[in-house]
C-alpha cells in the first residue's frame, strides 16, 4: 500500500489524447470486458488528479479512492467472489430502494435482458445469470478497480459530490484511453472489500469502478443503452 504512485519502468504514463468533451460524453459506455493490459499507476494518479476538478458542496471534496492493481486487486477480486459464490453478504448501505417500481423497474429489466440477449444468456437460466453477475467481482477482467468510499459521519447529501467525482473520472479517463464500468455490485460486499484492503469501518464504500482497455470484440460490451426523452424527465417553467 503506497500514498504515491511507484515510478517504475513499466510504469510511463499514457499522455492524454485531447478527446473532445461531446466525444466523450457521447461515447462513453459501461464496459463488462476488459483486456488484461495493465495500466500504469501513474496514469490512474493523473486521472485521479483530474477528475478531483469535480465540483463538490462548499469544497469538501469527500471522495476517498482506494485504487487495485496486482496483487491487492487479486486479493479483492478473490475473496468476493468466494463470498458472493456463498451468498454471504456484508453491505455497507441499502443501495436499492425496499421494492422497484415504474419506470425504474422495467428499465432495470430491459438492461438486464439486453445484457442477457447479447452474451446469450437465457433470461431463466439463473445459474448462467450469477455466472454473469460473479464477473462484477473479477472487475470484468480490467487490470485496476477503484473503491470509492466516504466517510461514514458525513451525510447522504455528500454522495452527489462521489457522484460528480465518478462522472468525471470516468470521461477523463476515456482522454487516456481508458474505459470504465461502474458498479454498485460491490457494495454488497463493502465489508469485506474493507477488510481485505484495510479499510477502516469509519469509511462506507460507495461504489467501485473498473477501470482499463477495452475488448471490442467482447459482445456485452456492444451493449446501447436507451435514455429517456427531456420532455420526460425536465420541466421547463417561463411565466
Ligand atoms: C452507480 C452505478 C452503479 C452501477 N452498478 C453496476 C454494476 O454493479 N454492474 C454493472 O455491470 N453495471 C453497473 N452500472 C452500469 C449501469 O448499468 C449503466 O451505467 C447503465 O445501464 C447505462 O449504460 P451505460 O453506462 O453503458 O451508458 C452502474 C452504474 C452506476 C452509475
Amino acid at each position: 500500500m503506497s500514498r504515491t504512485p511507484p515510478a517504475e519502468h513499466h510504469d510511463e504514463a499514457v499522455p492524454p489524447a485531447g478527446i473532445t468533451l461531446a466525444a466523450a460524453v457521447s461515447g462513453r459506455r459501461s464496459i463488462r470486458r476488459f483486456l488484461p493490459d495493465p495500466v500504469p499507476q501513474r496514469t490512474l494518479a493523473e486521472i485521479l488528479a483530474r477528475a478531483a476538478r469535480a465540483p463538490s458542496g462548499t469544497n469538501t471534496q469527500p471522495w476517498l479512492v482506494h485504487v487495485v492493481s496486482g496483487a491487492a486487486r487479486d486479493r479483492v477480486a478473490a475473496a468476493v467472489t468466494e463470498a458472493a459464490r456463498n451468498g454471504i453478504q456484508s453491505p455497507d448501505y441499502d443501495y436499492h430502494p425496499m421494492e422497484w417500481f415504474e419506470p425504474y423497474l422495467g428499465r432495470r429489466r430491459k438492461i438486464g435482458y439486453d445484457l442477457y440477449d447479447l452474451v446469450g444468456i437465457d433470461r431463466r437460466d439463473h445459474a448462467a445469470r450469477k455466472v454473469q453477475s460473479l464477473k462484477n467481482f473479477s472487475f470484468f477482467g480490467a487490470p485496476a478497480g477503484l473503491f470509492l468510499t466516504i466517510d461514514r459521519r458525513l451525510k447522504p447529501a455528500s454522495s452527489i459530490d462521489i457522484g460528480m467525482f465518478a462522472a468525471t473520472l470516468m470521461l477523463t479517463a476515456r482522454d487516456f484511453g481508458l474505459e470504465t464500468c461502474p458498479q454498485a455490485a460491490w457494495v454488497w460486499y463493502g465489508g469485506l472489500v474493507r477488510e481485505t484492503l484495510g479499510i477502516g469501518d469509519d469509511q462506507m464504500l460507495l461504489c467501485g469502478i473498473s477501470i482499463g482497455r477495452p475488448d471490442r470484440n467482447a459482445p456485452e460490451n456492444r451493449l446501447a443503452t436507451e435514455r429517456a426523452p427531456v420532455e420526460q424527465f425536465a420541466t421547463f417553467y417561463d411565466e
